[in-house]
């Protein structure tokens, strides 16, 4: 991970970053964006988004499960170690000012413009052709670089997936200072992890809750057992002394995401690329590891669970803060375009 400052920008960067609310969170977001937030709060008091409204531009009828995934995903945060004292947590829905500046910002962008996002068109082809865009769906890249603006975000740390929502809110932020001929908006840079991508369960794409072959971060016991004696290694490695494959193999890609001590998974995949060692040694080992590391989670996350009021009151501070910042990057924009009539 860099914690490169923008060339552009000398002072220090305002980290901005956040998740859809659909669901608790998985072991992939634990790779990706869950431990560099960890370190990122050391230094930078960032701002996390629990994004419901943006959650809810494509599952307005699932509003239940939405408003559930705010609380599930805080106490994944907690849970991990998250901390409302070094980090902002805000729910989106709980400063309007996003949703206003949104609103102006909706009309620097093409619909066209849109339509091209390459990360909404493969959302939009995973719904299938048939189905019914809303116009909620098509801007809700405008939402986000309104998140990121309003909260004067310079770095943003992000999947890949993301990179385009980056440039989009960069075009409008041009676009938006160019207008008014004054500064108003900040530009902003990704701030890319350097975990490879964790696979899923199945081996197939990345993990995620879409596809179903996730690990929750909550998972019991028995689930992270039974999650380990169903993964994929080498089809090819069919005898305990024949070489088997570390490309592809998820076993290895979790040791490799997962296991502190690199050192015996490096002799572990030597030894099994040379051959005479079992998938069932392997998958132990995980097991282990990922027990090690789930199992402190779940129980925090059971302990602040018992209590969802002051989790609720935590992100009430957390939104309020987070709304000053936004209210006074409204009203720098409101003012630059006239519009305070009395
Ligand atoms: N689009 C992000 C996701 O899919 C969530 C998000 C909303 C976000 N607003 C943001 C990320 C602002 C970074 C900055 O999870």
């Amino acid at each position: 991970m860099s914690a490169a400052t923008p060339s552009t920008n000398p002072s220090p960067s305002i980290v901005v970053t956040g998740d859809r609310t659909v669901g608790p969170l998985h072991l992939g977001h634990y790779a990706g964006s869950l431990q560099t937030r960890l370190a990122l709060q050391e230094t930078h008091n960032p701002f996390i988004l629990l994004a419901d409204t943006q959650a809810l531009s494509d599952h307005q009828g699932d509003y239940r499960k939405v408003r559930q995934a705010v609380i599930d995903v805080a106490l994944d945060y907690l849970a991990v170690g998250i901390d409302p004292q070094k980090s902002t947590i805000l729910i989106q829905s709980m400063v309007p000012e996003l949703a206003e500046l949104s609103f102006y910002l909706m009309n620097l962008v093409s619909v066209a413009r849109l339509e091209r996002n390459p990360t909404l068109k493969s959302e939009l082809r995973a719904k299938g052709a048939n189905s019914e865009i809303s116009a909620g769906f098509l801007s809700y890249p405008v939402s986000q670089a309104a998140d990121i603006t309003a909260l004067r975000g310079t770095l943003i740390p992000v999947g890949e997936d993301q990179l385009p929502m980056i440039e989009q809110t960069n075009e409008i932020v041009r676009r938006f200072n160019r207008m008014v001929g004054e500064p108003i908006l900040n530009e902003c840079e990704a701030l890319l992890s350097n975990t490879t991508r964790l696979p899923g369960l199945d081996g197939k794409g990345k993990m995620s809750r879409a596809l179903g072959n996730h690990l929750a971060l909550s998972a019991s016991a028995d689930e992270i057992t039974q999650a380990v004696n169903k993964m994929y290694t080498d089809a090819q490695h069919l005898t305990i002394t024949s070489p088997g494959q570390i490309e592809g193999n998820v076993v290895f890609a979790f040791l490799d995401a997962f296991d502190p001590d690199t050192q015996h998974v490096a002799a572990l995949k030597a030894q099994y690329a040379h051959g005479g060692l079992a998938d069932s040694v392997i998958k132990a080992r995980l097991n282990d590891v990922l027990q090690a590391l789930i199992t402190p989670i779940r129980e925090r996350r059971a302990e602040y669970a018992q209590d969802t009021d002051a989790v609720l009151s935590m992100l009430l501070c957390g939104s309020a803060k987070a709304r000053q910042t936004a209210a006074l990057t409204l009203h720098k924009v409101k003012t630059a375009m006239g519009m305070y009539y009395f």
